[in-house]
């Protein structure tokens, strides 16, 4: 029998909030799913919808060689991630990045075998991981981008799974409008909801806004600087929707910093800092969350 898509297997490699939701939708939508674990052992997981549905996941650990991924670890643990998967590799592998903050998409493209796709994908969906469970709790949508050729000749199922996994899916040849959209979400939301000790939604209050309009005006300068369009009043506008949107979350940094872990803010705070002195341009409002959230 000629495999259909849903059972092309998959393995995602990052066990976090979008990882994990990422596998327990390609699980639900049929696909054979496994985990890139640390463990060799297998991992069951409550998967609590938005719709307050409630399943069942059960994950065995992946035995190479990897034919498809998700790779949705931090942005500073990519590199290493890579470098770690790359003897796991099938010859004609598919991987498909996922992270906050800017990526380099250059260097992504260098770490794939010529038959190996490569791609990267933005989005804004909310997921809170807790003790063997997942929760979506933020509806999201994404941006799928094809970064090498050998992509580009796998896009259907690619698409399938990944309209399954964090649909719905916008597939597109240039991602860097929804990656700065994506970094002026990330430059608000996750700083500030780190700082307040708070869920994204709390951010709506009015004590918030002037902080949050300076911070998406410096994003926008930013952008325009690196000949980016990036008007003004839509960013803002998108940034308070995805707040709402996922306003029952927990940022991604929130909970890296109330669990101790590392902050994802060089790739948010510190890429807007160090591409702004490039433009010799002042970003006060990112120095001041740069100075806190580094030195904490
Ligand atoms: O990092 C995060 O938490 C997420 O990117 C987002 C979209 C801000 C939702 O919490």
């Amino acid at each position: 029998m000629a495999p259909t898509q849903q059972n092309l297997a998959w393995s995602v490699v990052g066990q976090g909030a979008i990882g994990l939701l990422a596998a327990c939708r390609l699980q639900l939508h049929g696909y054979a799913v496994s985990l890139w674990l640390r463990e060799p052992a297998p991992l069951s997981v409550i998967f609590n919808t938005l719709e307050h549905q409630q399943y069942s996941c059960y994950f065995l650990p992946t035995i190479a060689p990897i034919q498809h991924s998700v790779v949705a670890v931090k942005a500073y643990a990519v590199a290493s991630c890579l470098a770690q998967l790359k003897p796991y590799l099938a010859h004609h592998a598919q991987l498909i990045i996922s992270h906050n903050g800017m990526p380099d998409l250059d260097s992504l493209r260098q770490f794939a075998g010529v038959d190996q796709g490569i791609w990267f994908l933005s989005t804004s969906h909310g997921a809170l991981r807790k003790k063997g469970a997942i929760e979506h709790t933020g509806e999201g949508q994404s941006s799928l981008c094809p970064l090498n050729h050998a992509a580009v000749k796998a896009t259907p199922a690619v698409l399938d799974a990944m309209q399954a996994a964090l649909g719905p899916v916008t597939l597109t040849e240039n991602i860097m409008p929804a990656l700065w959209r994506k970094l002026a979400v990330n430059a608000v939301i996750n700083p500030l909801t780190t700082l307040f000790n708070c869920r994204n939604g709390a951010l709506v209050e009015p004590q918030y806004a002037s902080t949050i309009q300076r911070i998406i005006a410096e994003v926008c300068e930013l952008a325009n600087a690196e000949g980016m369009a990036l008007p003004y009043d839509s960013t803002l506008q998108h940034v308070y929707h995805v707040m709402q949107a996922t306003a029952n979350n927990y940022s991604s940094m929130q909970q890296d910093h109330a669990q101790g872990r590392p902050l994802e803010l060089a790739a948010i705070t510190g890429f807007i800092l160090k591409t702004a002195a490039k433009h010799q341009l002042a970003m006060p409002e990112n120095q001041a969350i740069w100075q806190t959230l580094s030195a904490d």
